[in-house]
């Protein structure tokens, strides 16, 4: 901490007279999929009632892909979606209601937060800001929450999330993560982040065949064959970003998430990317059509095998010191610090998804 910040003790008071204090802990609610849509959109509007409790958190979002011409139409259409739709936000629903808002230097982000908090603060689980660049947008975000939180009589505070998806943002990620006690996570912004740090790439998260590792050549008649077959590995371009991204959430006791993954068709590539995140520390990721939350449920879920091994480690293990042989591997405190992960994720899960419950509850017996 430097000598200017806030100390310790005063970092849970809340920033305006009447507004909820701060939470010292970050609920772990499930959030497999963060499904986007555009609350402009009559069409798409109209099929959020019946998406309640088939994915984890739904998302109006009011900035990029919504055209600035609807940019009042999706804030309207957000509130009355919000206030319309039974069992979606708030604490109880299965469903949690997200929103994106526009970003800080942009003209419709002050209409955004001085319409939503008073009109669906109640309803409203987080806002994701996007662009983030340092502490000071938290911190601005933080403040004014808290006024329209009093002003609304709101008795909890909305809780913040970042999309990382600047350079100097990602710079500062550690700062950003520790910035307020509404920090709830971090979203990976590839789509942003590419163009902020002038990538070469023109996609929309996921990889890049130029983005690669070559094999050495063969030797050919004394000679090394440039020319020859050689096998090639696409590199994952994200690899650095996220696992940044997920140190500074662990290290600040809020949550990282992959983003948007553009090409909707490729559902097998889509899949590798949203794992690649989950085994690295991610919770959950972005959807940006139907078939992408089926996807990011299954792969943000613990598979039954995981499970199965990770409960006989932990029946294994006793009191959870020393160290015990299970076909043929070493398993000690560390790797059932690992199963405890998953055993704990997966208890949260089912508790929300009953298909899932049924796929775990069913090792019990083999077991
Ligand atoms: C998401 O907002 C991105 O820029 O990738
Ligand atoms: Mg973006």
């Amino acid at each position: 901490m430097t000598g200017s910040s806030r100390s310790a003790k005063y970092f849970f008071r809340p920033l305006a007279v009447g507004a909820p204090t701060p939470l010292t802990e970050v609920p772990a609610r499930p959030s497999r999929a963060i499904h986007f849509f555009d609350p402009s959109n009559e069409k798409m509007a109209a099929k959020i009632p019946a998406m309640v409790g088939t994915v984890d958190v739904l998302l109006g979002n009011l900035e990029d892909a919504v055209k600035a011409d609807n940019k009042v139409a999706a804030r309207e259409g957000l509130v009355k979606i919000a206030q319309s739709t039974a069992n979606l936000g708030g604490q109880s629903g299965p469903t949690q209601l997200w929103t994106r808002i526009n970003s800080l230097d942009s003209p419709w982000v002050l209409d955004d937060l001085t319409t939503l908090v008073p009109a669906i603060g109640d309803k409203l689980d987080v806002i994701m800001v996007p662009k983030v660049q340092g502490a000071e947008d938290i911190h601005y975000v933080d403040r004014l929450l808290a006024q329209l939180e009093a002003k609304a009589g709101l008795d909890r505070p909305i809780l913040i999330h970042a999309i990382l998806e600047t350079a100097r943002g990602v710079a500062s990620v550690e700062e950003i993560c520790g910035a307020s006690p509404r920090m709830q996570g971090l979203s990976l912004g590839p789509a942003d982040l590419a163009a902020d740090r002038r990538m070469k790439t023109t996609r929309v998260g996921g990889g890049h065949p130029g983005y690669l590792v070559r094999q050495d050549p063969q030797v050919k008649d004394g000679a090394a064959d440039i020319e020859g077959p050689r096998s090639i590995f696409q590199q994952d371009l994200w690899h650095y970003t996220i696992a940044r991204m997920v140190d500074a959430c662990a290290m600040h006791g809020i949550y990282p998430y992959y983003g948007p993954f553009g090409d909707i068709a490729d559902v097998v590539a889509c899949e590798d990317q949203f794992r690649n995140a989950f085994l690295l520390g991610c919770v959950g990721t972005w959807s940006l059509h139907p078939k992408q939350i089926a996807i990011a449920n299954r792969v943000f879920s613990p598979s039954v095998d995981d499970i199965l091994h990770a409960r006989r480690v932990v029946a294994a293990m006793g009191d959870g010191t020393g160290a015990v042989m299970l076909d043929g591997k070493m398993e000690d405190d560390a790797s059932l610090k690992q199963c405890l992960v998953m055993v704990r994720l997966a208890e949260e899960l089912a508790a929300i998804d009953p298909e899932l419950k049924k796929q775990y509850d069913a090792i019990e017996t083999v077991a």
